[in-house]
């Protein structure tokens, strides 16, 4: 997979011709907020920042303010009169990392009953005030809030970021080869749902064991980070940086360049099976997703069958999400 041109060029950012691009970050003085905020200040093509949460966003914003990239910073908290639609206002990325994050024991799905409704007032607040922004939901259980995050806006633009499990996937067997590889992740964002495509590693031998160690340790690293902070919330820092990543390559499309990511969109790829968001391959441009890749056809007998375990988990969960939006949950 070395020669795929998207997530090479989304290792670091692009550095040519800046254009006008607002971003907002909604929950952005939270874990990873603050540092998603940081790194996506000192991304060129970021010209104006928008922070909202509901609490603590102008002490972020006056502190990220200092730092001498081009861009402004303004940061705004539910306090503020019409501070969520300021934050909003001329956007063209929206991130939402806004929610609660897991403790040990717990499942991305126990955070349904806080989280999916963030997720829906802060989506139906860009379908009012930037309806074209394109949105990416960082907050939890991702295989729920992205169909309920799809609401009112153009499908083509919502994007649930699966980012972290690539870059993990990429680590765990860049770690063992001694130098960076880019591993394909399809599927969803939670345990079993998470399908790292070992198969398309040129030159990557594994041995059965080994395969599975590393399945398990992607579909679970997530598990990891929340044990090893013990009570303390899950992932921040690496997924600010994965976030900051696939926003780089949003900013990117949206500057006329051709780009190539994975991401949970919908699409059509197991519509037999009732499944409407899927992790793919996409081409994006200034409208989103220009195109969805299908799977690579060459996949492994052994992640056939990952895929084949992971729909009725990811049809339950976009059931939940969508039975949200309609009223029924
Ligand atoms: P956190 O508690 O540190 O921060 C969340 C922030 O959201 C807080 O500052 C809070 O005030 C804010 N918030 C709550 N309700 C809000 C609202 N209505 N409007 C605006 N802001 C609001 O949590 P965190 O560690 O930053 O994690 C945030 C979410 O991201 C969690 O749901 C977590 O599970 C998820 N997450 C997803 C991935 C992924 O790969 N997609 C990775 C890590 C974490
Ligand atoms: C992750 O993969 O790290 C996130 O989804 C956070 C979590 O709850 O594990």
């Amino acid at each position: 997979m070395a020669s795929e041109p998207g997530l090479v060029a989304a290792r670091s950012f692009s550095t040519a011709i800046p254009l006008r691009s607002k971003v907002a970050v909604l929950g952005a003085a939270g874990g990873i907020g603050q540092p998603l905020s940081l790194l996506l200040k000192t991304n060129p093509r970021v010209t104006e920042l928008g922070l909202y949460d509901i609490v603590n966003t102008p002490g972020v914003a006056a502190d990220i303010g200092h730092i001498n990239t081009l861009s402004n910073v303004a940061g705004y908290t539910a306090k503020d009169k019409d501070g969520l639609k300021k934050a909003l206002q001329g956007a063209e990325l929206v991130v939402i990392p806004a929610g609660v994050p897991r403790k040990p024991g717990m499942t991305r799905d126990d955070l349904f009953n806080t989280n999916a409704g963030i997720v829906r007032d802060l989506a139906q607040a860009c379908a009012e005030v930037c309806p074209k922004a394109k949105l990416l939901i960082i907050s939890n259980p991702v295989n729920s809030t992205v169909p309920i995050a799809t609401e009112g806006l153009q499908e083509g633009r919502i994007f649930g970021v699966t980012s972290l499990d690539l870059v993990r996937a990429s680590r765990f067997i860049g770690a063992k080869l001694d130098k960076v590889v880019d591993v394909p992740v399809v599927g969803g964002h939670a345990g079993i749902t998470i399908i790292p495509l070992f198969s398309q590693v040129e030159g990557l031998k594994l041995t059965e064991e080994e395969r599975a160690a590393l399945t398990h340790r992607v579909q679970f690293g997530g598990d990891e980070v929340v044990k090893a902070k013990d009570g303390l919330g899950s992932a921040t820092l690496s997924m600010a940086f994965a976030g900051a990543r696939f926003a780089d390559s949003l900013l990117r499309a949206d500057a006329g360049e051709e780009v190539l990511e994975w991401a949970f969109v919908k699409n059509d790829l197991f519509k037999k099976e009732g499944i409407e968001y899927f992790s793919t391959y996409v081409k994006l441009d200034k409208n989103g997703v220009k195109e969805v890749l299908p799977l690579p056809e060459n996949i492994s007998e052994y992640e056939k069958e990952l895929v084949k375990a992971a729909i009725p988990e990811l049809l339950k969960t976009q059931t939940k999400g969508e039975q949200f939006v309609n009223g029924k949950q």
